[in-house]
């Protein structure tokens, strides 16, 4: 949610001047003057949101001079929990994932931080930034003060706290504010408790000279829920849903100045000339030229010749095997978060004429292909396509193939399972005897493991099959390789294809 109607956020216009003295590098809500304080000074910023879990690691030093450039002070940028611990007490801070080195680089740039760590965040992301393992417990109640809940924010947090501490300002770094949940005032929760949780947290991590705040949707009763004394009120800009169920690409760009692909904007430059205009009287912007859009090459055209479908390629795309289960597990049951899992079992009879093979309410989540003996049947979907017809001869192999298309990232559908929730049936008879088979797409085409087949050549339309093409980048050219845009004329999502 938060969909910012561009980046910027221009915080408390400050009072009249004051001269209280106070030691270096020390940033403090002033509430008697209604002003920011840095370094005893009375102080005001802009800000824009960037999110370094979406840019290639490559990428974050472009993105942020090109941001400082255009006369920004600050950057707030997202923590998403998920990207970080993908597995319960697994971590990963290096590469794309290293978050110290970025907010390391926004400090040699200049620009100070308001770090939005979570836990949850919401953000476009995959669950709010939740890890789905969480749904391991299925009763938990997610922002909460469910005990299993606070011991998983607790593990996390005591392992990223830490590393941020050295980058606040007060220490040397960039970090100015640091923000305790996200519109927490929009949840049912509604849970003090929680809130004076996360607080005590936070200070037992960061000292308590560091400034928190709580950012809701503007409106009092979301205020009245999502804040608590202690923690500075904030509020944001613009509405919007994603229950009942509607995916959403993971983005964050509403027309943003700086595109996600790194393309300066004729709304970068309006924004530019507008903190010129109105900030004359503190201080200049930046001087020297604004980096350019990032440079992208034009590749030309294609071909895809299909590889395998991934019924060829089970073995290969499920390398640990299969699980056996009388009725269908969910993916959180067989701890697989994203991606696919394929769901087989045996026709119970004969149906020679369309039997209805039928789940109930909520019960795919979120996409099925349905086939027969490798033969496709048709596609059930979440909410929106709960039966089809099928035929086919008793003991013949019927496959669902279930695709999870994101998790809901707001409100209190957060518990987003997926999977098979509810039994399926054919002609009313409850199907039994599931073999599920979880599929790791990324390390079988990481490896090469996908070879051709000699299958059709065509696109079936139902069938999801890998297809593999192959870019040619010219050589005499200099600056190669550069970036990229892939334009998929006349392909639809129900032909299914993976870039590798
Ligand atoms: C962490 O993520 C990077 C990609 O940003 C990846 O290359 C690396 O293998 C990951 N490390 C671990 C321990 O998973
Ligand atoms: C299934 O087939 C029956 C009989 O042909 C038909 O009446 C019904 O509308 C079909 N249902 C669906 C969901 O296609
Ligand atoms: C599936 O059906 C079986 C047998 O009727 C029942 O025991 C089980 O609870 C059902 N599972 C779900 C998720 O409804
Ligand atoms: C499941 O498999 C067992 C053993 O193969 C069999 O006895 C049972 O009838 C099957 N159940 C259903 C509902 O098909
Ligand atoms: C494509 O789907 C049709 C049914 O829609 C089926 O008859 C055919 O065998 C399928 N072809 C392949 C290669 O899967």
């Amino acid at each position: 949610m938060t969909r910012y109607f561009g980046v910027l956020l221009v915080l408390f216009a400050c009072g009249q001047i004051d001269s209280l003295e106070a030691p270096a590098r020390t940033f403090a809500i002033d509430y008697e003057h209604n002003c920011f304080r840095k370094d005893g000074m009375q102080f005001r910023y802009i800000s824009g949101s960037i999110h370094y879990s979406r840019i290639p690691r490559f990428y974050w030093k472009d993105r942020l001079v090109k941001m400082k450039m255009a006369g920004l002070d600050a950057i707030y940028t997202y923590v998403p929990w998920n990207f970080h611990e993908q597995k319960p007490g697994v971590y990963n801070f290096s590469g794309d994932h290293d978050i110290v080195s970025f907010l390391q680089l926004a400090n040699e740039i200049g620009l100070l931080v308001i770090l939005r760590a979570g836990p949850y965040i919401c953000a476009e992301w995959d669950m709010g930034g939740l890890p789905a393992w969480l749904l391991a417990k299925k009763s938990i109640v997610l922002r909460s003060s469910d005990p299993d809940y606070l011991q998983a924010v607790d593990s996390w947090m005591g392992v990223f706290l830490p590393k941020i501490k050295p980058l606040l300002y007060q220490n040397g770094g960039p970090i100015i504010t640091v923000q305790v949940e996200n519109e927490f005032g929009s949840y049912y929760t509604c849970d003090y408790n929680y809130l004076r949780h996360l607080l005590k947290l936070f200070r037992y991590y960061l000292g308590n000279d560091v400034v928190l705040f709580t950012t809701d949707g503007s409106g009092l009763p979301y205020v009245k829920c999502g804040s608590i004394q202690g923690l500075y009120t904030t509020v944001d800009f613009g509405p919007g849903a994603n229950t009942p169920y509607a995916p959403q690409p993971t983005s964050y760009d509403y027309d943003a100045p700086l595109s996600e692909a790194g393309d300066l904007t004729d709304k970068y430059f309006a924004i530019r000339d507008v903190i010129k205009k109105i900030y004359f009287q503190y201080k200049q912007i930046p001087e020297g030229p604004v980096p350019p859009t990032t440079p992208k090459f034009a590749y030309g055209e294609i071909n895809l010749e299909k590889v395998n479908s991934v019924l060829e390629a089970l073995d290969v795309l499920a390398p640990y095997g299969s699980i056996k289960s009388a009725y269908p597990l969910t993916f959180d049951e067989i701890k697989q978060y994203f991606g696919f899992v394929l769901y087989r079992t045996k026709l119970p009879e004969t149906y020679s004429d369309p039997a209805l093979l039928t789940t109930f309410i909520n019960g795919i989540r979120d996409r099925a292909y349905v086939a027969v003996n490798g033969v496709t049947q048709g596609i059930l979907e979440r909410d929106k396509v709960m039966s089809i017809n099928i035929t086919g001869i008793e003991g013949s192999q019927l496959d669902l193939l279930v695709e999870s298309m994101g998790r809901v990232n707001f409100g209190r559908f957060n518990n987003d399972f997926k999977g098979l929730l509810t039994n399926v049936t054919i002609k009313g008879r409850t199907l039994a005897n599931w073999t599920m088979y979880p599929l790791d797409i990324d390390t079988a085409v990481i490896n090469g493991l996908l070879s051709k087949t000699s299958g059709l050549n065509t696109c079936n339309f139902t069938a999801p099959t890998f297809y593999k093409g192959e870019l040619i980048i010219p050589s005499g050219i200099p600056d190669l390789p550069q970036d990229t845009f892939i334009k998929f004329t006349g392909w639809a999502k129900v032909c299914y294809l993976f870039i590798f």
